[in-house]
C-alpha cells in the first residue's frame, strides 16, 4: 500500500525587496503543518520559491542600472538566508526563472491553447503594476487599484486571453461540492460573489517590456506573471518532468496564502487546471495578515519589522511561537515588540522554561538525576496523565483542521497543568515524608515533557531538541512520529541533563526602550564624551562604600547651597556636608538611608568638618540621592 503523502505550498515571494515579518508568518504556518504532517507519518513535499518575472521587478532593476536577474539574485539569496534561520523545512525551493520552470509554463500555454481556450485580442484596460494585476475601469475604487489603492496605468497592447468565462459554472459547481476547497468559510462567500458578478476573459500575455517567459508560439509576448507565478505549483510537484513524483503529490494538498491572493489561488488557478484536466488542490486556505499600528505591514508603507533581526534578538523559536500563538488563524493579527516579549517572558520562560527547570533541579536533588520508575498512581497523577491523553488528541484534531492557534493553546493547558501538579503534589514535601509517592510524581512530571517535547516538535523544532536531548532521549524530535505520545514511553532509569534555563526573562523596560538610530547615535556620543579614564577593579576597591543614615538635616551656617547632615554609619555617628540644598529641604531628608564614601579623607567645608560623601546621581537638571532599594542596617557594605 502506497505511504500517506501531504503536498504543501506557501506563495512564491516577490524578490522585489526583502521579506518583511508578514512573509515569514506565512511560511511559519507552512512550516509547522509540514512538520507536523511528517511526525504524523507522511511523506511530505513542502515547496516554496521566488516570483521573478514582471513588470515590477523590471522597472527596479532599470532604477537600479542592472538586468533583472543580476537584481534578484541577491534578494532570493536573502530569503533563502531568512529560511534557515528561521529553520524552515522546505524540500523545494522554486525560482520562476529556472529552466524547469520556464519549460512547463511553455508547455502549459500551448496545451491551452491547442485546446482553443487561449485566443489573441487587443487589450485596453488597466494595470496596477505593484499587484502585477488587470483592473476594468468599474472595478478602479476612485480610479485607483481596489486592492491596494495605488494609481493604475492604462495599457493598451495585442494580447493573448484565456477564456476563464467558459469555465465559470463549472468553478461554482466544483466550489459547490467541495466545502474544503476555499477556507475559511468566509473567503468562500467572497469568492463566489466575484465568480457571481461575471467572469472576465484574463489577459495572459504582454508586448511592452521583457522580463518574462516567451510566448512559445509568438515572441514578442511574454506570459502574464500570475499565469507564470502559479504554475509554480505544477512544476516544483514534477508536473511534466518527474512522473512518479507528479504522481505521487498532486493534487496538492494545501495551498496557504494570505487573503489578498486568494482571487488568484480560488479562481484563475483552478480554471487553469481544469483547462489542462488536472485535478484541483484539495484546500486553499486564505490566512488574515499581520497588522502593524492598525496598517497591513508592507515595504511601501515603510511600516516593516525585519525578521533578521528579531531572530537574532529573541530566537528563531520565540518568533514562531508567537507568530503561531498571538494571531488567531484567518484573521487579522496585531504584531508589537510588547506582546512578543509578554508572551516570550510569560509562556516560554514561566510556562515552559520553568516546568523543565523545576523539575530537573528536583530530580536532580532527589535522584541524581536519573528519571526513577514510577510506583502505583494516585488520583492526582491518573488527571493529569488523562489530560496529556485529552490534550494529544485535541491537538492533533486542530492541527489536522488548520486550527494552529488552537493546537498550539493545548500544548500550553498540558504544560500549565503540569506545573500546578508539581504545586499540589509538593515534592519536597514527599521527599522526608514518602519517597515511593515522589518517584510516581517525578517520573509522572518527566513523562509529561516528553510528551510536552514531541508536542511542540512542529512549532519550535530547536527547542523540542534542546528538551529531547536534555531528557536523554535519542535523536531529534523531528525523526519522532506522534504514535509515541502513548503515556510511559518515557524509560525510567533515563539520565537527565541540567542545562541553562530554555528562555531567559526578558527585561521589559530595555527590551521597548525606542532603539531609533539616531538615539543609538546620541547615546554613544555622550557616554564617550562623559567617560572617565579606564580604572581596575582594584582602583574600585579602594572606595569603601557604606549604607548611612541620615539622623539629623540642616541648612549649613556659611552657605546656602550646602546641607549639615549627621548619619549613623554602624555604631559612629558622621557629619557630612552636602551639597543638595537645591534639591533638598532639610525636614524631608530625616530618617531616609542613603549611600556614602566612608573612607574619604575628611575635609572642611566652609569652615565644617565632613567625614565623607553622600552618593547622588544627577541628569538634566534633577538631583536624586542614591539609596538601598530595601532597608539594609546602617553601616552595611555597597559593592
Ligand atoms: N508573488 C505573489 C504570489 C504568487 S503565488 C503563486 C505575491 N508575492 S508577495 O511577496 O507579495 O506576497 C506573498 C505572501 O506574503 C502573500 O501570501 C501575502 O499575503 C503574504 N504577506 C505579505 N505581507 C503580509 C502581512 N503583513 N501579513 C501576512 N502575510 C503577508 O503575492
Amino acid at each position: 500500500m502506497p505511504g500517506k503523502t501531504y503536498c504543501i505550498s506557501t506563495p512564491i515571494y516577490y524578490p522585489s525587496d526583502k521579506l518583511h515579518i508578514g512573509h515569514s508568518y506565512t511560511t511559519t504556518i507552512a512550516d509547522t503543518i509540514a512538520r507536523y504532517r511528517r511526525m504524523s507519518g507522511y511523506e511530505v513535499l513542502f515547496m516554496t520559491g521566488s516570483d521573478e518575472h514582471g513588470q515590477k521587478i523590471e522597472r527596479k532593476a532599470r532604477e537600479k542600472g542592472v538586468t533583472p536577474l543580476e537584481y534578484v539574485d541577491p534578494i532570493v539569496e536573502s530569503f533563502k538566508v531568512l529560511w534557515e534561520k528561521l529553520n524552515i523545512s522546505y524540500d523545494d525551493f522554486i525560482r520562476t526563472t529556472e529552466d524547469r520552470h520556464i519549460k512547463v509554463v511553455q508547455a502549459i500555454f500551448k496545451k491551452i491553447y491547442e485546446k482553443g481556450d487561449i485566443y489573441k485580442s487587443e487589450y485596453e484596460g488597466w494595470y496596477c503594476t505593484p499587484c502585477e494585476t488587470f483592473w476594468l475601469e468599474r472595478q478602479l475604487v476612485d480610479g485607483k487599484c481596489p486592492d491596494c489603492g495605488r494609481p493604475v496605468e492604462l495599457t493598451k497592447e495585442e494580447s493573448y486571453f484565456f477564456k476563464m468565462s467558459k469555465y465559470a459554472d463549472r468553478l461554482l459547481e466544483y466550489i459547490e461540492e467541495h466545502p474544503e476547497f476555499i477556507r475559511p468559510e468566509s473567503r468562500k462567500n467572497e469568492m463566489v460573489s466575484f465568480i457571481k458578478s461575471g467572469l472576465e476573459d484574463l489577459c495572459i500575455s504582454r508586448t511592452t517590456f521583457d522580463w518574462g517567459i516567451p510566448v512559445p508560439i509568438d515572441e514578442g509576448h511574454v506570459i502574464y506573471v500570475w499565469f507564470d507565478a502559479l504554475s509554480n505549483y505544477l512544476t516544483s510537484a514534477g508536473y511534466l518532468q518527474d512522473e512518479e513524483r507528479f504522481a505521487k503529490f498532486w493534487p496538492a494538498d494545501l495551498h496557504l496564502v494570505g487573503k489578498e491572493i486568494m482571487r488568484f489561488h480560488t479562481i484563475i488557478w483552478p480554471i487553469m487546471l481544469m483547462a489542462l484536466d488536472l485535478p484541483l488542490p484539495k484546500t486553499v486556505f486564505g490566512h488574515g495578515w499581520l497588522i502593524l499600528e492598525g496598517d497591513k505591514m508592507s515595504k511601501s508603507k515603510g511600516n516593516v519589522v525585519d525578521p533578521i533581526e528579531l531572530i537574532a534578538e529573541f530566537g528563531a523559536d520565540a518568533i514562531r511561537y508567537f507568530l503561531l500563538r498571538e494571531i488567531s488563524f484567518g484573521t487579522d493579527g496585531n504584531f508589537s515588540r510588547a506582546a512578543l516579549i509578554k508572551r516570550i517572558n510569560s509562556d516560554l520562560a514561566n510556562d515552559l522554561g520553568n516546568l523543565l527547570h523545576r523539575s530537573t533541579a528536583m530530580l536532580q536533588k532527589y535522584y541524581q538525576l536519573e528519571v526513577p520508575a514510577p510506583g502505583p498512581y494516585q488520583e492526582l497523577d491518573e488527571q493529569l496523565k488523562k489530560l496529556a491523553e485529552e490534550v494529544g488528541a485535541n491537538y492533533r484534531k486542530h492541527m489536522d483542521n488548520l486550527e494552529i492557534n488552537q493546537g498550539v493553546a493545548e500544548v500550553w493547558r498540558l504544560i500549565g497543568a503540569a506545573n500546578k501538579y508539581i504545586d499540589e503534589t509538593a515534592p519536597w514535601t514527599l521527599a522526608k515524608e514518602d519517597p515511593e509517592r515522589l518517584a510516581t510524581v517525578m517520573y509522572t512530571l518527566f513523562e509529561v515533557l516528553r510528551q510536552v517535547a514531541l508536542l511542540i516538535g512542529p512549532m519550535m523544532p530547536e527547542t523540542a531538541d534542546v528538551m529531547w536531548q536534555r531528557l536523554g532521549l535519542e535523536g531529534s524530535v523531528q525523526d519522532q512520529r506522534f504514535s509515541e505520545l502513548a503515556w510511559g514511553g518515557y524509560p525510567a532509569g533515563t539520565r537527565v541533563t541540567k542545562g541553562e534555563p530554555l528562555f531567559p526573562r526578558i527585561d521589559e523596560e530595555t527590551a521597548l526602550k525606542p532603539q531609533s538610530e539616531e538615539d543609538n547615535q546620541v547615546a554613544e556620543k555622550e557616554t564617550l564624551s562623559d567617560l572617565k579614564s579606564e580604572i581596575t577593579i582594584d582602583d574600585f576597591a579602594k572606595l569603601d562604600l557604606r549604607v548611612a543614615k541620615i539622623i539629623k538635616a540642616e541648612p549649613h551656617p556659611n552657605a546656602d547651597r550646602l546641607l549639615k547632615l549627621q548619619v549613623q554609619v554602624g555604631p559612629e555617628e558622621r557629619q557630612i556636608i552636602a551639597g543638595i540644598a537645591e534639591h533638598y529641604r532639610p525636614e524631608e531628608l530625616v530618617g531616609k538611608e542613603i549611600v556614602i564614601v566612608a573612607n574619604l579623607k575628611p575635609a572642611k567645608l566652609r569652615g565644617e568638618i565632613s567625614q565623607g560623601m553622600l552618593l547622588a546621581a544627577s541628569g538634566e537638571g534633577e538631583l536624586a540621592l542614591i539609596t538601598p532599594e530595601r532597608e539594609i542596617a546602617p553601616g552595611g557594605k555597597v559593592k
